[in-house]
């Protein structure tokens, strides 16, 4: 006898409720991080707003360790407080998902949310649709949209991303041709179900490029289009045009400073205020007795600057996860002495300091490990990370916008920069984690514009 879509999912919300009291004792577990009670989960996927609320949902494993994929949900009104909602998708063979339900988006089709997925094995393009609200999923009785490649030597295709664009829909899917490259394919439709591959969107370096993202970044009056992608390596993003169905990149860039572990397969969504927020996929947790594994970078909010730059900055709504604002006792550093917050009493906190280029010091933050920004060589570094973080001329002024959540940091610079890093190696014995912060310089003196920190409450 074959279990219902409800079983499936009723099964995997109890295995996932066995191991939540020990994920949620577990010393190293973020605390406003979105991520599910326990178990494994790695891209987010489908972002929607929908009827006031945010809807994110989760590749999800009901197991400390990755394995069969579902999709978790988790949903939120401000972006900064999260509340977990039933399991939305679980695989099942005769829908063509028995393999997993793997990554892909949501959209609105009239005011029916509809889900597009990739569903394994082989991997075939998946339709969902809510009629309650997002409570609960149907897959479509017909199974997959889209059941075979346009080719059949591709490297993969999976991760489809869908938008409106004039009176018809597109997709794209990330993939990979032999002796080519990474690459994008495109397709259109008019009803979401019936599809017609345009060709390639793109392609380029590495083998195989997973979760695209493809939407328009608007300044003044002109709008570019940006794509991004994740490559088995550090996930880039291009800013080019789109013409004739093909997209001409500009340069790659990285999108986090950090390596594939750290920051992966982000999605995202346009949000009723027009702006572009995504989040990450945080790869951390590992530990053998460990109940759960992964989460979600704290929403990120995509703009384009004057200078054609890209902007990526935390979502402001987070401020309302603060307690009371702690200052720094003082406005200049000397060097080798490190400064307390005061007040500052967990491992779960923002620190935001403001200091001038001049002169030319090292600034760095205490927090589970050593954050340091190095004004003359230009480096950022975190742990035993060091990234090349060059100032543009203009910059006189240097902004580091810290959120440490027990064993994950995410250091934003400048408003346009932003490192991912994962420090429970650096944390010593599980559970063993000093609370506060300490701020010092090294080398030279450096003058502080403004030092704030604040400790967060809790997401859930
Ligand atoms: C990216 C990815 C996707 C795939 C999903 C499976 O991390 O490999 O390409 O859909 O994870 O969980």
């Amino acid at each position: 006898m074959t279990s219902s879509h409800q079983q499936l999912l009723d099964q995997a919300a109890q295995q996932v409720a066995q191991l939540t009291p020990r994920a949620a004792a577990d010393p190293l577990r973020p605390r406003y991080h979105v991520a599910t009670p326990a178990g494994w989960i790695n891209d987010p996927n489908g972002p929607l707003w929908y009827d006031g609320a945010y809807h994110l949902f989760l590749q999800h494993t009901p197991a400390p360790r990755s394995g069969l994929k579902y999709w978790a949900h988790v949903v939120s009104q401000d972006l900064a407080h999260w509340e977990h909602w039933p399991l939305a998708l679980a695989p099942e063979a005769h829908a063509g998902d028995g393999g997993g339900v793997w990554s892909g988006c949501c959209v609105l089709d009239g005011d029916t949310p509809t889900a597009l997925y990739t569903g394994v094995m082989p991997e075939v393009q998946c339709l969902a649709v809510s009629h309650d609200g997002l409570r609960t999923f149907t897959k479509r009785p017909a199974g997959p949209v889209i059941t075979t490649p346009p080719r059949s030597d591709l490297e993969g295709f999976r991760d489809p991303y869908v938008w409106r664009e004039g009176d018809h829909w597109r997709m794209v899917i990330g993939s990979g041709i032999p002796r080519r490259g990474g690459a994008v394919l495109l397709y259109r439709s008019n009803d979401l179900h019936h599809w017609d591959y345009l060709g390639e969107l793109c392609t380029g370096f590495g083998c195989n490029w997973e979760c695209p993202l493809f939407f328009p970044l608007r300044a003044g009056d002109d709008t570019t289009w940006m794509l991004t992608v994740s490559p088995h390596d550090q996930v880039r993003y291009s800013i080019g045009t789109y013409r004739n169905d093909r997209f001409t990149p500009g340069p790659w860039l990285p999108l986090d400073l950090a390596g594939p572990r750290a920051f992966y397969a982000p999605n995202g969504l346009l949000d009723p205020r027009g702006r572009r927020i995504i989040w990450g996929w945080i790869n951390c947790g590992h530990h053998p007795d460990s109940a759960w594994t992964g989460m979600l970078t704290l929403p990120r909010v995509l703009t384009l600057r004057p200078d054609g730059r890209l902007a990526i900055t935390p979502a402001p709504e987070l401020a309302a996860l603060r307690g009371p604002q702690c200052d720094l006792p003082v406005n200049k550093l000397s060097p080798d002495q490190p400064v307390d917050f005061p007040n500052l009493h967990t491992t779960g906190h923002e620190i935001e300091l403001v200091f001038n280029r001049q002169p030319a010091g090292v600034v760095a933050v205490h927090t589970g490990v050593t954050v340091a920004y190095d004004l003359q060589r230009q480096l950022l570094s975190i742990g035993y990370s060091t990234y090349d973080l060059p100032l543009l001329p203009d910059e006189d002024v240097i902004h580091l916008h810290i959120f440490r959540d027990r064993c994950v940091l995410e250091v934003y610079v400048n408003q346009r920069q932003v490192a991912t890093c994962e420090i429970s190696g650096h944390l010593g014995r599980v559970g063993d984690q000093p609370p506060g912060a300490q701020v010092f310089a090294r080398e030279q003196a450096v003058a502080l514009r403004a030092a704030h920190a604040w400790d967060l409450h809790d997401a859930f």
